[in-house]
C-alpha cells in the first residue's frame, strides 16, 4: 500500500508535465501557428521550423516574452500570461533534438490514393498561400482557423458553404472586418480577421471591440483561386480524408 502510494506520488510531476505540455501545445496553435509564422506542430511556416531546434528553455522563454528585434517575432509578455508563456516554452522544449515528442506528431501519415493526390496537394497550394490550409487543417497540416473538415458533412458545392461562425468585428475607429472568434474571455478577445488573404489572429482589450453575429463573409471568396475542375479534385481528396478517419 505504502509502496503504490510513493509510486503513485513519483508519477504526479510527469502528469504534471503533460498537462503544461498540453496547454503548451494549444497555445502555441493559437498564438504561433497562425498562418503568417510558425508552421503547425513546430514545422516551418513564414517563421523559422521549431523541431529539432537546441533552445534552452531560459532562451526560449527570453525569445516569447521579449520577442526579437528586427527579426519580426513579436513579444509575447504583454499578450500572455505567465502561465502560457510557461506552457509554451514547455510544449516547444518537446520539439527540441530531432525526437517527435507530442502525441500529435507521433500519428503516421497514411497513404494518400492516387486520385487524392492531386486534390491534397491543390488543398495546401504553396502558391496559393497554403489554399484551403490558410484556413483548414487536415493531416496535421494547415491552419486551424476555420472548420475541422475531417467531421464536416459531405459538400458538393465548395464555393456555395453555407457561413455560421463568421461574426463582424468592429474596433473602435477602424472599419469593420468578418471574423472567426478565437477567443472571449474578460481579459481579452482573440479574432481571426477574415478580410486578409492570410488570416491574422487579432487581440483587443473586451471594450476595444465590437462583436456582432452575421457577416457579408461568403465562402466563395476564400476559395475564389481554384478552377471548378480544381475544386472537384480538392473535393476527392476530402471525401478520402472523411472515409479513412
Ligand atoms: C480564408 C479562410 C478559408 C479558406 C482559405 C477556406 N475556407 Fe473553408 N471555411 C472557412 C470558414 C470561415 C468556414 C465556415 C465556418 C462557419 O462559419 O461555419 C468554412 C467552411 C468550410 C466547409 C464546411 C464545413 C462544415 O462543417 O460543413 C468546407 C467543406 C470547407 N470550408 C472547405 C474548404 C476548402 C476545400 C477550401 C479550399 C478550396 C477552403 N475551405 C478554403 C474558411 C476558409
Amino acid at each position: 500500500m505504502m509502496r503504490a502510494l510513493l509510486l503513485l506520488a513519483a508519477a504526479l510531476p510527469l502528469c504534471a508535465q503533460d498537462a503544461l505540455v498540453a496547454r503548451g501545445e494549444k497555445v502555441f496553435q493559437t498564438s504561433c501557428s497562425v498562418p503568417y509564422c510558425h508552421g503547425p506542430n513546430g514545422t516551418a511556416g513564414r517563421a523559422p521550423k521549431l523541431v529539432g531546434h537546441s533552445f534552452t528553455a531560459r532562451e526560449l522563454s527570453n525569445i516569447v516574452s521579449d520577442g526579437i528585434a528586427n527579426k519580426g517575432m513579436p513579444a509575447f509578455g504583454a499578450q500572455l500570461p505567465a502561465d502560457d508563456i510557461r506552457a509554451v516554452v514547455g510544449y516547444i522544449m518537446t520539439l527540441r533534438g530531432s525526437a517527435p515528442a507530442s502525441a500529435s506528431q507521433t500519428v503516421a501519415a497514411r497513404t494518400v490514393p492516387e486520385d487524392a493526390q492531386s486534390g491534397k496537394a491543390l488543398f495546401f497550394d504553396a502558391v496559393r498561400m497554403g489554399g484551403c490550409g490558410r484556413c483548414h487543417e487536415l493531416e496535421k497540416r494547415g491552419s486551424r482557423v476555420a472548420t475541422d473538415l475531417k467531421t464536416a458533412a459531405a459538400h458538393t458545392d465548395l464555393r456555395s458553404i453555407e457561413v455560421h461562425h463568421v461574426m463582424t468585428a468592429q474596433p473602435a475607429g477602424e472599419s469593420a472586418f468578418p471574423v472567426l472568434v478565437a477567443e472571449q474571455s474578460q481579459k481579452r478577445v482573440r479574432v481571426f480577421d477574415l478580410s486578409s488573404p492570410l488570416p491574422v489572429l487579432r487581440t483587443f482589450a473586451p471594450d476595444a471591440v465590437k462583436l456582432t453575429a452575421g457577416s457579408a463573409w461568403e465562402h466563395r471568396e476564400a476559395v475564389s483561386g481554384y478552377s471548378d475542375a480544381e475544386l472537384q479534385e480538392i473535393a476527392k481528396y476530402l471525401q478520402w480524408v472523411a472515409a479513412a478517419k
